[in-house]
């Protein structure tokens, strides 16, 4: 089973750096296929913690490839910080760093633009790492590459033209416009900086797969952030689906061999946009208290709720999930009970499919079965069968109810606390 994709199946922060860390101990290549540093993957080894917006999570393994693919809008900036954080760990000694030439870069304006339209109004509560922009620059075909850093008086061409474009957007939002040869000179400095990681992602992908060599594709954000299967227009600017895997790697959809979705044993979001199933009571501030629910990139408070059957089935059917990997089950511990909602009302009616729409989501009727709750230790037992029998039970109702089988459950944050169920590769 040589290639194996790890996909968020909520609102993100479900825990994928903490899985992909575990299933990279048997990567040879692993791989972020697309969104920037919005995302934040936090990987605990020991009680050390690392936090990675841009470099896959399979770093911490000597000798694993980490790819950042075609389908990312990097940051050079937080790029160049990341590796030298590595590096300063002793990690990517050999280094072991592909960055796709075909990557979009994000510049300081795109930054700029999303500030000021989220101060504005209508906030779609972005991280502010200027995802949204790099993005629209990419689809209007006017973006910067990470190939072009090579190529300066390209990249200055390309920084006029949009500059020239964006100067009266960024007046209409009282932004100062950026001065053109300190964005270019700061561009071409920083893509010095990295450009012995620099080549063609895609090929190298292709290649290790032809080789039969493991490779992993790091999902970032979730399922229900997808820009088009996720509540629209509450949702980042990518594809962080599995096809995602395929179109932002830069190899063909028959290349994937198994879908793994994290999934969280309850539910969070950060930003905007409707959450069925969100507690704005103390049983939220519990949960968020229990599962430490702030984020890793913006530190944000995450909204908390119960777990959502129908997003997760809507998850796994836009993912074609082989089975869900679930986290932070030693969070829902000491509860007397476990609501979780296995279904939706909407105008008195029971509904067949995820809402289209984010308004009719906002106004659904989330129906809940409630689970006996547990007491008694889940992390350091030996066996999956040593965890309390309730909390047992809770996990074959959720696999039931979604449809899946469940890969690993995860008690804790360290890779140590973790039960496999089933092998991913
Ligand atoms: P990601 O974005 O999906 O990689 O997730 P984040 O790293 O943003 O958020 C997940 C948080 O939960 C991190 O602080 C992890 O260390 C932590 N975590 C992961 N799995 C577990 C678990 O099973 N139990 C507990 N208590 N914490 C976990
Ligand atoms: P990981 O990979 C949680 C959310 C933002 C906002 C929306 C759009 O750590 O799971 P953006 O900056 O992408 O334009 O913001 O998406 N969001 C995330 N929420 N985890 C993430 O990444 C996220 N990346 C983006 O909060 O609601
Ligand atoms: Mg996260």
């Amino acid at each position: 089973m040589p290639s194996l994709v790890v996909v968020g199946a909520q609102w993100g922060d479900e825990g994928k750096g903490k899985v992909v860390d575990l299933y990279a101990e048997s990567a040879d290549v692993v791989v972020r296929y697309g969104g920037g540093a919005n995302a934040g993957h936090t990987l605990v080894i020991g009680g050390q913690q690392l936090i990675t917006h841009l470099i896959p999570s399979g770093v911490l393994h000597a000798g694993t490839h980490c790819v950042l693919g075609d389908g990312m809008v990097i940051d050079l900036n937080t790029l160049v910080d990341e590796i030298a954080e590595c590096k300063a760990r002793g990690l990517l000694a050999g280094d072991e760093l592909l960055i796709a030439d075909r990557a979009h870069v994000i510049l300081p304006y795109h930054k700029r633009l999303e500030a000021a339209r989220e101060r504005r109004g209508g906030a779609i509560g972005t991280t502010l790492r200027g995802i949204g922009p790099a993005y629209e620059a990419k689809a209007a075909r006017r973006g910067v590459r990470v190939g072009d850093l090579a190529r300066p008086a390209k990249l200055r061409a390309l920084v006029e033209q949009n500059l020239d474009e964006l100067r009266p957007l960024l007046a209409h939002y009282g932004e100062p416009a950026p001065d053109i040869d300190a964005v270019v000179d700061e561009a071409l400095a920083l893509g010095e900086s990295i450009s012995r990681y620099v080549g063609v992602a895609g090929a190298f992908v292709d290649r290790a797969l032809a080789d039969g060599r493991n490779v992993l594709f790091e999902g970032a954000q979730g399922a229900l952030l997808d820009l088009d299967h996720g509540t629209y227009p509450y949702v980042t600017s990518s594809t962080t689906t599995a096809a995602g895997a395929a179109a932002g790697a830069g190899i063909g959809p028959t290349r994937i061999d198994r879908v793994v979705g994290i999934a969280k044993a309850y539910t969070t979001r950060v930003g905007g946009g409707p959450f069925p199933t969100e507690l704005d009571d103390e049983a939220g501030a519990a949960l968020r208290q229990a599962g430490g629910e702030y984020g890793a990139t913006t530190g944000r408070p995450r909204r908390c709720g119960w777990l959502d059957i129908p997003a997760l089935r809507h998850a796994v059917r836009i993912n074609g999930m082989d089975g869900i990997a679930l986290t932070k089950l030693d969070v829902l511990c000491g509860l007397p009970e476990v609501p979780v909602c296995v279904a939706y009302e909407l105008d008195g009616r029971e509904l067949d499919e995820f809402p289209s729409d984010a308004e009719d989501l906002a106004r659904v009727t989330p129906r809940y079965e409630r689970f006996a709750g547990w007491t008694g230790a889940t992390r350091g037992v030996g066996s999956y069968d040593d965890l309390p029998a309730a909390a047992r039970a809770y996990v074959a109702a959720v696999a039931q109810r979604v449809g899946v089988d469940v890969y690993l459950v995860s008690v804790g944050p360290d890779r140590h606390d973790t039960f496999t169920l089933r092998d991913a590769f």
